[in-house]
């Protein structure tokens, strides 16, 4: 079985875990950005991870008109540790629920440092501290933006990686 790892990535995290993913699955890595409509599809399966942005994952909608279900996992690489509470809302803000049904997803742990935002990043992220801070009760996800907002997190770990690993070696029967 022959599979691609690819990615979107402003930051480098879900790079990072791309590359972790392609080594342990002995597999291309790509840049999304760098790779043609006729590369995509030479793989049996591929793994696409992006950055989570305000809730959503970009680029995904390309893939899927050009990949079908059984071949494409996702992950989605977010400022938050807490995966379950902000998977189903980073599904929800990237495609109908039809379509997310469609698909085996992740969620793994990127990092947050708004100290590398610099003009009109760094303004988005003051108006959504200061949104946050305004409301009464908080979501966990909600919780986790705001602590990302207010102390530097890193969360990349190898270990992230282990149920996404698990799941394409018994799907696309590696070893
Ligand atoms: C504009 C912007 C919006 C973001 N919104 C979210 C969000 O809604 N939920 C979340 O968990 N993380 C959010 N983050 C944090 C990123 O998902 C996090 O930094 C992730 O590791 C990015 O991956 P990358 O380093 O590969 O770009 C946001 C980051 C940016 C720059």
């Amino acid at each position: 079985m022959n599979g691609l790892v690819i990615y979107y990535s402003k930051n480098g995290h879900t790079k990072t875990y791309a590359e972790m993913i392609g080594t342990k699955l002995e597999c291309d890595v790509k840049d999304i950005r760098k790779t043609s409509k006729k590369e995509l599809t030479k793989y049996d399966f591929v793994v696409f991870g992006s950055g989570v942005y305000i809730y959503k994952i970009k680029k995904v909608k390309k893939l899927m008109n050009i990949i079908s279900p059984d071949k494409l996992v996702i992950y989605a690489c977010g400022g938050s540790n807490n995966g379950e509470a902000m998977l189903p809302l980073v599904k929800e803000h990237s495609m109908t629920k039809e379509q997310s049904q469609q698909y085996s997803w992740f969620y793994l742990p990127g990092g947050m440092d708004v100290s590398l935002y610099k003009g009109i990043m760094s303004f988005v992220f003051k108006m959504m501290k200061r949104m946050l801070e305004k409301k009464e009760t908080l979501t966990p996800d909600e919780q986790g933006l705001l602590d990302g907002i207010n102390h530097p997190a890193f969360y990349v770990a190898e270990e992230h990686i282990d149920s996404l690993v698990q799941h394409i070696q018994k799907t696309y029967g590696l070893k």
